[in-house]
């Protein structure tokens, strides 16, 4: 059960949602094969999902000629990992982009911060992530590294320090999560790069967008004008300080803390 009633952006779909989920009982009730779920899923799917695949789809488009692996913080079921896989695949065949999944498959561990998010919501078991991407012959493009971010990402990159990434979705909206996330990933976004944010300004993740204004105050923070979550997305600039700063090799100019 959640623990309030949502009442700001969460609720501007409220309606459209309740329909779309009394539909939905109703359409599985039409006896389609579940084959037609995947082979034909516009038909199924809500317009919410697809405009969040859009989304991602876009962000992806628009880092494609840049440097850099692709990470998802926080995967869930893998449709993110899966999405981003897919199109690697589709736009990039003969490149050596990966997608770097992370998560430690409990779910959100939530405080007295979020209102609306359920302790332990959003959990999915490893195994069967792992299960779905090897059945879809993805496990040369997808690396699932099953670990707490808030405690491993630096290990992590001690001992990968050469990962550099060109898209970061970041969809673990808890404060000490987004903020480890930022302070491992940022300097590893090549510039030109997007990181997404899947809850800045939301009601659902407070600590999202105050680890987000902490670490990265003066950034220029921008949004899909057709989107919902992904609610944000920053590129990161190319400083022109380090132009000629080859002494520097990970750009923290704009990430306080
Ligand atoms: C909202 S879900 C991600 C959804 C996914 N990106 C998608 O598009 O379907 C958030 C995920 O973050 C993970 N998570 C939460 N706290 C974490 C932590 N400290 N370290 C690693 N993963 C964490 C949860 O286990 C959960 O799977």
């Amino acid at each position: 059960m959640k623990k309030a009633q949502a009442q700001f952006e969460h609720k501007k779909f409220a309606d459209q949602r309740a329909a779309f989920n009394s539909a939905m009982e109703k359409i599985i009730g039409l006896g389609h094969d579940p084959k037609d779920y995947i082979h034909h899923f516009p038909a199924f799917t809500g317009t919410l999902t697809l405009a969040r695949v859009l989304s991602l789809y876009e962000a992806y488009k628009n880092t494609l000629g840049i440097a850099g692996h692709i990470a998802e913080v926080g995967v869930y079921k893998g449709a993110g990992s899966l999405l981003f896989a897919k199109l690697v695949q589709i736009f990039e065949p003969h490149s050596l982009t990966l997608v770097h999944g992370f998560d430690w498959f409990k779910g959100a561990q939530t405080t007295d911060e979020e209102k609306y998010v359920d302790n332990g919501e959003c959990r999915e078991d490893y195994n069967r992530v792992i299960k779905l991407i090897k059945l879809q012959n993805f496990d040369n493009i997808i690396h699932i590294h099953n670990l707490d971010v808030t405690q491993s990402l630096g290990h992590f990159f001690a001992e990968n320090s050469h990962l550099q990434f060109k898209l970061i979705f970041l969809d673990c909206g808890i404060y000490e999560v987004v903020k480890a996330s930022l302070r491992h990933f940022w300097p590893r976004l090549t510039p030109g790069g997007i990181i997404l944010f899947d809850q800045f300004n939301h009601e659902f993740a407070p600590g999202e967008t105050r680890a987000i204004k902490e670490m990265l105050p003066d950034v220029p923070i921008k949004t899909f004008p057709h989107g919902w979550m992904p609610t944000a997305y920053i590129v990161k600039a190319r400083s022109p300080q380090y132009e000629f700063a080859g002494k520097t090799s990970q750009d923290t100019s704009s990430l306080k803390a």
